[in-house]
């Protein structure tokens, strides 16, 4: 099988090659890396792995491709993926970008918690596998267990999102605008009796003022927050949170949002000052009034990631959070607590990196998937 790669060396790209090496998994096809700038290049050392970059709009090396994993964004798969398929090419695309999740003929990926429905697609001849939105799958493999025992009537998620899934440069910005706000901060904290009310004068006059650096997010991030990611979809809700009951449906493959047996999943999304993890706070309805432990160990033991941290301050301090979490693998979830409304509302907290299984890692095991070698 040869896998081709395109937009290998962006973020996302670059966690790719990273979980890539470190399971070893060029040793199980051929790859042949491409590159929109820089064809004819020297390409990534790796087992079975062309030395040449090839074009990444040559249209005939991408056909020569089984598959091709793509990490350059969604306007080159709308770009290249048409042509591709109107030139009879029936290979596998394989990429994290919104363009064709929706899609009826594609699948989206998330195997620890739809592998049956991605081995049914490859069965039934679909050829796009597209990794889905790094809140919902990073929810869904948190909730894995409770999904799985059918318990959840409704789940309603509070996200606090990293700058990372706005971009390599809405993370430069995040942390521009951090030092942009010391700065603004320095002499006071260099004076211990200064006022503190002073100090955040001064903070606040800075996050206000045309010098903080806002080009990327439009508003400061550093010391504030965003309400709102994605598109505004018109109707009072953001794409991001349109996207957590449309995919988590389709992933889970239940009937749409609205429909008689879909999940319903809804919430506001909100962008946070962390580097790479998304967080979400959520409100489970529950089918029925279940005991904590028995959803805790539902919860521990649905996928080998998910983590159930117990519901103590020192635990969810230290294990729960983007600070713990991040370049990790692991899902914990905590705060599990039936909340006043009654024993079937049940809350909780899950962090997650939005770089690994929120856009990387899917992908690396669906090339697995294809050559059937994923343990
Ligand atoms: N849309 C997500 C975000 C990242 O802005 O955080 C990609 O799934």
């Amino acid at each position: 099988m040869k896998v081709g790669f395109v937009g290998w060396r962006g973020m996302v790209g670059s966690v790719l090659r990273e979980r890539m090496a470190a399971e070893n998994d060029h040793r199980f096809f051929e790859s042949v890396f491409f590159s929109t700038s820089d064809a004819g290049g020297e390409a990534p050392r790796v087992a079975g792995g062309a030395p040449t970059l090839r074009d990444a709009h040559d249209l005939a090396a991408l056909s020569a491709c089984d598959a091709i994993v793509s990490c350059q964004g969604g306007e080159y798969t709308q770009e290249i993926h048409p042509r591709l398929r109107a030139a009879g090419w029936r290979g596998y695309w394989i990429d994290a970008a919104s363009s064709l999740r929706m899609r009826d003929d594609a699948v989206i990926i998330l195997d620890p918690v739809n592998r049956s429905g991605i081995e049914a697609g490859i069965r039934g001849g679909v050829r796009d596998f597209i990794g889905g939105n790094c809140t919902v799958s990073l929810m869904l493999l948190a909730l894995d267990g409770l999904v799985k025992a059918d318990l959840v009537e409704w789940v309603s998620s509070m996200t606090y999102q990293a700058a990372s899934g706005a971009g390599a440069q809405n993370m430069r910005e995040l942390l521009v605008q951090m030092g942009h706000l010391h700065d603004a901060a320095r002499d006071g904290l260099a004076d211990p009796q200064a006022s503190i009310l002073e100090i955040d004068r001064n903070v606040t006059q800075a996050l206000r003022g045309g010098d903080l650096p806002r080009t990327h997010f439009g508003v400061p991030l550093a010391g504030s927050l965003i309400p709102w990611i994605d598109k505004d979809l018109g109707n009072g809700m953001s794409r991001e949170e349109w996207k957590g009951g449309a995919e988590a449906n389709k992933i889970l493959g239940r009937p749409a949002m609205g429909r008689e047996g879909a999940l319903l999943v809804d919430g506001l999304c909100v962008r946070v000052g962390a580097m790479r993890c998304h967080s979400q706070a959520l409100t489970i309805k529950l089918k029925r009034d279940v005991a904590i432990e028995e959803i805790e160990g539902l919860m521990a033991g649905a996928n080998r990631w998910v983590r159930v941290v117990p519901n103590r301050r020192e635990d969810s301090m230290v294990r729960l959070s983007p600070a713990a979490v991040s370049g990790t693998l692991e899902v914990p979830i905590g705060r599990l607590r039936k909340l006043a409304m009654g024993g079937e509302y049940l809350s909780a907290f899950t962090v997650g990196d939005q770089l690994l299984w929120g856009a990387a890692e899917p992908l690396r095991r669906m090339v697995r998937i294809l050559v059937g070698n994923l343990e």
